[in-house]
């Protein structure tokens, strides 16, 4: 059975596009390789006869035609997207580009091949529409997101999300394309590019760079292993009802000051600074907070868990020491990275030349 899965050059598209590999699926990976998007993550099933690589753009219509003649696939699990808050505040034009016109134009495509099928594999065919928690806001320190929280994104980025996320509804209803939409929590794991939380606080630790905690590093976030967010994916694909809507996270808050110091303390034992004694908790740095920063994230999964029988499978320790240790295993992949345009700095502040 073949899936065409967007965006699987990224962090959680390569982990899914190995999860799928591994049980049973071919893959038709669709992705532009911008910044984000790395063939060193795929290194392990690049050759795989299952695994066909497509380097495009979502926004390429008669490319998008071509591949879905071409493999006939049975479901899109669509994770293409700009992801990075930060640099959404700096350049939103990109987010529009891909998170809205991007998933208008993948839309269409799959509307136009899903009509053009047989009775039987219509009805067998799914498209999966990958979002997040961000496009429901902030919430206070009380209560949960579920399915039915009203939208109220805060950033460029979260805002270009829940317009995806309705164009995929609205597809649903008025063409009957059979879609799903998913909200996942943060997601944390190997391969993340070094410029979001846990990569960044890593890698700028044992650099022995400051690690910045953005305001009061109160704000509150629900952390999911990666791994964990592709077997919901591959659960609300197989099994889960068409038309509907299901939120995935973790049920592990943390705040980010809490975060980074997990981080610092796993680094204590693994590696400890070459400066004798000292903690690399020492390097942290309260810094301007993010403009529109949203307080507090935390999703109620149970119509995940009810009705598909999803929990998540590893304790956020576990997960996060088994991460750090990732990152500390995989220099070749980090430095790979590293060497590219990205360099650690600041962005996001809405002003150009701030580091
Ligand atoms: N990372 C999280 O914590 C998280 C949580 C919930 C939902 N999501 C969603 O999951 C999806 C994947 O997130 P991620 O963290 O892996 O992102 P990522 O930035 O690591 O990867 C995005 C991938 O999309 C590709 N891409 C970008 N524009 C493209 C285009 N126009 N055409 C084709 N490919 C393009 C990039 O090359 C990259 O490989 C996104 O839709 C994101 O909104 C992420």
């Amino acid at each position: 059975m073949t899936i065409l899965i967007t965006g699987g050059a990224g962090f959680i598209g390569s982990n899914l596009v190995k999860y799928a590999l591994a049980n049973g699926y071919k893959v038709v990976n669709l992705d532009r390789l911008t910044y984000a998007g790395n063939l060193s993550s795929l290194a392990s099933v690049i050759e795989s006869p299952e695994h066909v690589f497509a380097e495009g753009d979502i926004c390429d219509a008669p490319l998008l035609e071509a591949l879905f003649r071409a493999h006939q696939p049975r479901a899109v699990m669509h994770l293409a997207a700009e992801s990075h808050v930060d640099r959404s505040i700096d350049g939103p034009d990109d987010f529009i580009r891909t998170n809205v016109a991007g998933t208008f134009t993948l839309l269409e495509a799959a509307r136009r091949y899903c009509d053009g099928l047989s009775g039987d594999e219509r009805a067998r065919f799914r498209f999966l529409h990958v979002s997040t928690d961000e496009v429901f806001g902030s919430l206070g320190n009380d209560g949960y997101f579920t399915e039915a929280s009203p939208y109220d994104p805060h950033s460029p980025y979260s805002a270009s999300k829940a317009s995806s996320d309705h164009l995929v509804r609205a597809w649903g209803s008025t063409y009957g394309l059979p879609a799903l939409v998913t909200n996942c929590s943060n997601n944390y794991g190997p391969y993340q590019f070094p410029e979001k939380l846990v990569p960044h606080i890593t890698l700028s630790a044992l650099a022995e760079k400051p690690l910045p905690v953005y305001g009061d590093g109160g704000n509150v976030r629900d952390w999911l292993h990666v791994g964990d967010h592709c077997r919901a994916l591959m659960a609300v694909l197989e099994r889960g009802r068409v038309g509907e809507t299901y939120a995935i996270g973790g049920s592990s808050e943390r705040t980010n000051v809490s975060i980074v110091q997990t981080i610092c303390g796993i680094l204590d034992e693994l590696r400890p600074r070459p400066t004798g004694g000292a903690s690399y908790r020492d390097l942290i740095r309260f810094v301007a907070d993010r403009p529109g920063h949203d307080r507090r994230y935390a999703i109620d999964a149970s119509k995940l868990r009810n009705e598909l029988g999803w929990k998540p499978s590893r304790a956020f320790e576990d997960g996060m020491s088994e991460t750090v240790k990732w990152y500390l295993g995989n220099g070749d992949w980090v430095n790979g990275i590293l060497s590219g345009a990205y360099r650690l700095t600041r962005i996001g502040t809405g002003r150009h030349d701030a580091r």
